[in-house]
């Protein structure tokens, strides 16, 4: 179950099946030139970019701890639904995606930032 944004996706991509990304983890999906971190946290379905702000690490290949990426290069780490950081080395927050489920498939609007992003940090835009 995944909540709908309160907002209009209005160019979704389709990334993956739902149930490719098991509960508490994540997956590399490559799509349209992106290279994307799924998430599936409980419920919920969340996207960033996969790779880490800091350097070549992979956040798909990190660990989770809630809401946060840790990446397994440096052991920065973000907040997986604003894309804030959470841990140093990282200081530049994470790109994320608006995000919606529809079919039992997970899709994005490669040009909206998460809510909880636009939320976090208002000024936070797709480029
Ligand atoms: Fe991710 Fe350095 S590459 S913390």
């Amino acid at each position: 179950m995944t909540t709908n944004p309160p907002f209009k996706l209005l160019d979704l991509l389709e990334l993956c099946p739902s149930d490719s990304v098991a509960p508490n983890s994540a997956a590399k999906v490559e799509k349209d030139g992106l290279t994307l971190a799924v998430y599936h946290l409980g419920d919920e379905f969340y996207v960033t970019d996969d790779q880490c702000t800091h350097g070549p690490g992979s956040l798909s290949e990190g660990y989770i701890d809630g809401d946060t990426i840790e990446c397994d290069f440096h052991n920065g780490a973000f907040n997986i639904r604003t894309g804030e950081v959470v841990t140093p080395p990282c200081m530049v927050p994470l790109r994320t995606y608006a995000v919606q489920v529809i079919d039992g498939k997970v899709y994005i609007d490669p040009n909206q930032p998460a809510f909880a992003a636009a939320q976090a940090c208002p000024k936070q835009q797709a480029s």
